[in-house]
């Protein structure tokens, strides 16, 4: 297919698994992570149009060196996604016992770094252009029921503020924006119990169901772009 992809949070996860759905699609990847682990650099020896770039997305500095050289090497970006993020466990707590430090550190990570990311990118979006943010149901104002995790649900409520103005703006140049959540993962974030409970999800199956629903976003009407992995909506 030989499309364009830049992936976030690369390194492990939900986001190396997407990165190797699109080495399946024969796709150039441009994968940023803060650290790179031995299994991402284990794939780019592999596959040589996979190219990996070490980046903390709360830093300006890192964000724009991390981009230069895709800026330099590519005209346009096929599918941005957004996965990086943070989830603080300590700050699973009430009001009194909030951080106001480690609300701002989520925030910084996740919401502002995918505004980061994005803005670094923004001369390579244009028509047909897709930016996945992977926030989160923590982030539905109108399903929330939880009495703890402001910081976190707050930083994902942002997220999604900002792909709705994103999507806004990048209608006119024939681009779309989604947001996922990724279902409860087996992952480290997901905590220990995720790998007990049949309720969770692997990164390798939700990864499919993203990239798959991306791929055939024309099925997708505009208005509904913050979802399921499963595809079922979620309200705002
Ligand atoms: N896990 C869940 O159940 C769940 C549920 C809902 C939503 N989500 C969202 O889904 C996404 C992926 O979650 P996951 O479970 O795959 O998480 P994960 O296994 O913890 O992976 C997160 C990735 O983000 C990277 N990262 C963290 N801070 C970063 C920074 N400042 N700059 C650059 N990269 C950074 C991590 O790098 P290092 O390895 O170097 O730290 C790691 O590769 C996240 O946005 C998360 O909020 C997850």
């Amino acid at each position: 297919m030989n499309k364009v992809v830049v992936v976030t949070g690369a390194g492990r996860g939900l986001g190396f698994s997407v990165v190797k759905k699109h080495i399946a699609l024969k796709d150039t990847i441009y994968a940023f992570d803060y650290q790179i682990t031995d299994e991402l650099k284990k794939l780019a020896d592999e596959y040589p149009a996979l190219k990996y770039y070490l980046c903390d997305i709360s830093q300006d500095k890192d964000v724009s060196g991390a981009t230069s050289e895709i800026l330099t090497a590519e005209k346009h970006l096929d599918y941005l996604y957004n996965i990086a993020g943070i989830f603080i466990f300590e700050e699973r707590v009430g009001l009194a016992e909030t951080s106001l430090d480690k609300c701002m550190l989520m925030f910084n990570i996740n919401a502002l770094g995918a505004v980061r990311i994005t803005k670094a990118l923004w001369p390579l979006l244009g028509k047909g252009s897709v930016v996945v943010n992977v926030t989160s149901e923590s982030g539905s104002v109108g399903a929330m029921r939880r009495v703890q995790e402001y910081g976190y649900s707050m930083s994902k409520s942002a997220e999604n503020m900002f792909s709705k103005i994103l999507s806004n703006e990048l209608w006119e140049k024939e681009a779309r924006v989604m947001c996922f959540h990724p279902g409860w993962l087996r992952t480290p974030m997901g905590g220990p119990a995720a790998f007990e409970s049949d309720r969770s999800v692997s990164p390798d199956v939700s990864a499919g169901n993203i990239v798959n629903t991306i791929l055939d976003i024309d099925k997708i009407p505009r208005d509904q772009m913050y979802m399921q992995h499963t595809g079922e909506i979620l309200p705002w």
